[in-house]
């Protein structure tokens, strides 16, 4: 008998070592790449001179020689890796503008994810975002540059808790927003998002229906329909800090501005602000809107990332920054696209029944 480790002998280590056939990873699946220069060369200042267009309203130009050549060894690892960069809206401007194929809220990120022909996916974004594009696209590669970047609401409730939920509650159906682990999805029957929440609420028919784990977005999404939701106790930590006596006292200083909300902020913030809506519906409000004084009670990205698209209007900035989706920096989405990491792989027979839920939702008629 040799010494033990963590209780189990080292013989019986290198007998599961020897037989074990773990699946080849993503870098070996995809091989090596050299790690590329991050030299600012005159090359590289002409590449991403139409990127600094762009992001010069929010990055000083002392700072772009630092992120330049990042920004354009990533491009062109993007095409050597055949990958595509799927981006959030709470990305930060160079990553936003800089890097990312496609730009968007949760439900149009995830209606990309079944149509883009690259290998390779690179979320940007946090790891429920990951799962469901690997959830909808199994063959695709699935990269999260930082495995931690989590989610207060995907981190507050389980699939036993939802399995406890539908026994204690026969018959009602149990809709998950979307910033839930694939575990979650799929003991759910539907999925929802920000931007169709209330439709999916109504596609059942019934007089009562479960809408997890948001307590805030369930309470706002009950606010406008007849049906009656039943919330559990999660929460966003980024919209929940955002009081409704804050809003007020914004409109005192500023009456002409006009203030618009995210539906994961408490139901009285809803209802001090002018409009409320997905991430993606928001920033379609200031494009037709063109208001000439916002202030979105979101995330801060937000703001940075729709002022260069609409010049006329003048951005008051309160936010909340989220510490989940700041762990996304460009500089790990180089390692990303050189290491092929960090995979994201969704047990399949868990995907199997997680992608019910989310297909259910995207083929909702609209
Ligand atoms: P949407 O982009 O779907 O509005 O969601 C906001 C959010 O908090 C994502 O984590
Ligand atoms: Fe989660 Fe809120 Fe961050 Fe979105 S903003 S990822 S809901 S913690």
């Amino acid at each position: 008998m040799t010494t033990t480790n963590f209780g189990v002998t080292c013989e019986s280590v290198e007998q599961t070592t020897a037989f074990s056939t773990s699946p080849p990873s993503a870098l070996q699946r995809f091989g090596l790449i050299e790690r590329p220069s991050l030299d600012y060369t005159p090359e590289v200042a002409e590449a991403t001179a139409p990127i600094y267009e762009k992001v010069k309203h929010i990055i000083p130009a002392i700072e772009w020689p630092a992120l330049a050549p990042t920004i354009h060894a990533i491009n062109r690892l993007k095409k050597e890796r055949n990958a595509v960069i799927l981006a959030h809206n709470y990305m930060t401007p160079d990553i936003f503008h800089g890097v990312a194929d496609i730009v968007g809220d949760s439900l149009q990120l995830a209606i990309e994810a079944t149509h883009t022909d690259a290998d390779v996916i690179v979320q940007c974004g946090v790891h429920f975002m990951a799962e469901t594009s690997n959830i909808l696209s199994p063959d695709k590669t699935v990269l999260i540059p930082d495995m931690k970047a989590g989610c207060s609401l995907a981190e507050s409730i389980t699939g036993a808790d939802v399995r406890a939920l539908r026994e204690r509650n026969p018959g009602v159906p149990i809709i998950t927003y979307v910033n839930t682990s694939a575990d979650v999805k799929a003991e759910c029957d539907i999925c929802c998002t920000s931007s169709n929440a209330l439709q999916v609420v109504e596609s059942f028919g019934t007089d009562k229906v479960f809408l997890i784990p948001d307590k805030y977005l369930a309470a706002n999404v009950g606010n406008k329909t007849d049906v009656e939701v039943l919330v559990s106790d999660g929460a966003c930590e980024v919209h929940e800090r955002f009081t409704a006596q804050e809003l007020r006292d914004y409109r005192k200083i500023d009456p002409e501005v006009k203030i618009i909300a995210h539906p994961e902020c408490p139901p009285e913030v809803v209802a001090e602000a002018d409009f409320a809506g997905s991430t993606a519906h928001m920033i379609d409000w200031v494009k037709t809107k063109q208001p000439e004084k916002v202030m979105m009670i979101t995330e801060c990205s937000m703001a940075d990332n729709v002022a260069s698209e609409t010049p006329g209007v003048d951005f008051i900035r309160p936010c909340n920054l989220c510490p989940h989706m700041k762990r996304i920096t460009l500089g790990k989405i180089l390692d990303s696209l050189v290491e092929m990491r960090e995979e994201v792989v969704v047990d399949p027979s868990i995907a199997e029944k997680a992608r019910i839920a989310v297909e259910r939702m995207i083929n909702l008629k609209s």
